[in-house]
């Protein structure tokens, strides 16, 4: 097959490949900073030709304007994760939320949510006529292999990443060339208490362990508490510029990995054009769809996997909430229940929430002895295992509810303590 004629008999302008859509369409467009903004900018402003398209998305690192007020007649969003631009949305009922555990959502575009348009972002074909799905592989690969109409952004700022995340030209409908560097995400700013918690994660940590951190200021704190360790592997969800410094220093190296020994496994990445090029055409990086890397069974594979996530809230049985407040969805699992099974299951395995013992700048604490009304718990009682605060770690695996309640006291922030005492003695029935 001559792709190079495929690839020029499919070129079109952003304004003719969004024509494409049709009104009643649902559409899935790459994830976070893999968004095609190109397309998506397109898309929004040709939607007097729609009605109710439905927008299937996880993490918009854009500007998500589909979402916003007055867009409802042209797009409904359905949330697979809500973040901060799209959270309101969903709040004031303009859009859905279904939930989805990630190792599971690639699988959702054969099965309840078929998809008639998939809006994908990669790297220019090389030789052979594959493009690269670079910094968004997660549920992007099988989008592309289940839409019915595939339209690309062909941009040479998307870094040409390595592993199971290549689209050939000839599965691709639409192609739009158009150059713009990627979206970014800044390294967060870590205070003091996220420093107490990310060393008390890191005393958890051994010589040759593969991990899996989440996003935000408390893995990167871990992250700077692991200098002095040696020969980490990682198999993760997502990675950021946080762990270029370790690999450069020998620390992050693969050797001791059973499972894809040398490799740095992801099925997304964000953070700065620092990152963008540390990925770019590195054998180092193995790029997966989120069925691979997020699958527990799979990712368990892996000797000594340490999970380190965050949370909202925890209760005194240790039920974890990690995606609303109250009744307010503001988040959602992501990978969070998948890593802590797959460290579960993991020879040497340990999974870890992290989190700062109180929120609302100290004025409540995030151990309760109930979660809020309507509160979803997350990461039930039977799968947690550490839970960190910048007080203390408690390894609640296997514990009676009456003693991994006492030791999520011990670690709570001491203005709390002695309220959650007594509520301990009232619901237990027991001194503490
Ligand atoms: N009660 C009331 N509000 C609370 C609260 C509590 N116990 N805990 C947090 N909040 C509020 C914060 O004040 C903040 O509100 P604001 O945005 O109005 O300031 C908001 O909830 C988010 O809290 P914050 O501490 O800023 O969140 P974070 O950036 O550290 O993220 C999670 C924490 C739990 C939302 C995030 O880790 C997450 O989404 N986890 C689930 C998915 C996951 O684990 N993925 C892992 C693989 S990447």
């Amino acid at each position: 097959m001559d792709w190079k004629k495929t690839y020029k008999n499919r070129l079109l302008t952003a304004d003719a490949a969004v024509q494409k859509i049709k009104s009643g369409n649902r559409i899935s467009i790459s994830h976070a900073v893999g968004e095609p903004s190109y397309l998506v900018e397109a898309m929004v402003a040709n939607r007097e030709s729609y009605r109710d398209v439905e927008i299937v998305h996880m993490v918009s690192m854009g500007e998500a304007e589909y979402a916003h007020p007055g867009m409802e007649q042209y797009f409904r969003h359905n949330a697979l994760f809500v973040g901060a631009k799209t959270r309101k949305t969903v709040q004031d009922g303009h859009g859905d939320f279904t939930p989805c555990y990630f190792s599971q959502i690639p699988n959702i575009w054969g099965r309840t949510l078929p998809l008639d348009v998939a809006l994908i972002h990669v790297s220019p074909p090389d030789k052979h006529g594959y493009c690269s799905l670079g910094v968004s592989v997660d549920y992007s690969k099988h989008a592309a292999e289940q839409a019915k109409i595939v339209i690309a952004q062909v941009n040479t700022h998307m870094p040409r990443t390595l592993g199971d995340c290549f689209v050939h030209v000839s599965e691709i409908d639409y192609i739009v060339e158009y150059d713009q560097p990627l979206l970014t995400l800044n390294p967060p700013k870590i205070s003091d208490v996220e420093k107490a918690i990310g060393e008390n994660c890191a005393s958890l940590v051994k010589d040759g362990d593969c991990l899996q951190l989440g996003i935000g200021a408390i893995p990167d704190a871990v992250l700077l508490f692991l200098k002095g360790k040696k020969d980490l592997g990682i198999h993760t969800e997502m990675f950021s510029d946080g762990v270029i410094e370790l690999v450069e220093a020998g620390v992050i190296n693969n050797s001791k990995k059973n499972f894809n020994k040398g490799k740095m496994v992801a099925t997304f990445l964000m953070g700065t054009q620092k990152l963008y090029d540390f990925v770019d055409n590195n054998p180092m990086i193995s790029m997966h769809p989120s069925t691979y890397t997020n699958d527990p069974y799979i990712a368990g594979q892996n000797d000594n996997l340490v999970s380190i996530n965050s949370c909202v809230q925890v209760d005194l049985l240790g039920q974890v909430c990690s995606e609303t407040v109250g009744m307010t969805q503001i988040s959602a699992v992501g990978g969070q229940v998948d890593f802590v099974r797959a460290a579960g299951i993991s020879k040497g395995g340990r999974s870890i929430i992290a989190m700062p013992s109180t929120a609302k700048g100290g004025t409540i604490s995030k151990i309760v002895s109930v979660l809020d009304e309507g509160a979803a718990v997350t990461t039930s009682r039977y799968d947690v295992e550490y839970l960190v605060t910048e007080h203390g770690i408690a390894n609640l695996k296997n514990r009676t509810v009456r003693d991994r309640a006492r030791m999520l006291i011990q670690i709570a922030h001491p203005d709390f303590r002695a309220d959650l005492i007594k509520q301990f003695e009232k619901r237990f029935n027991a001194k503490f």
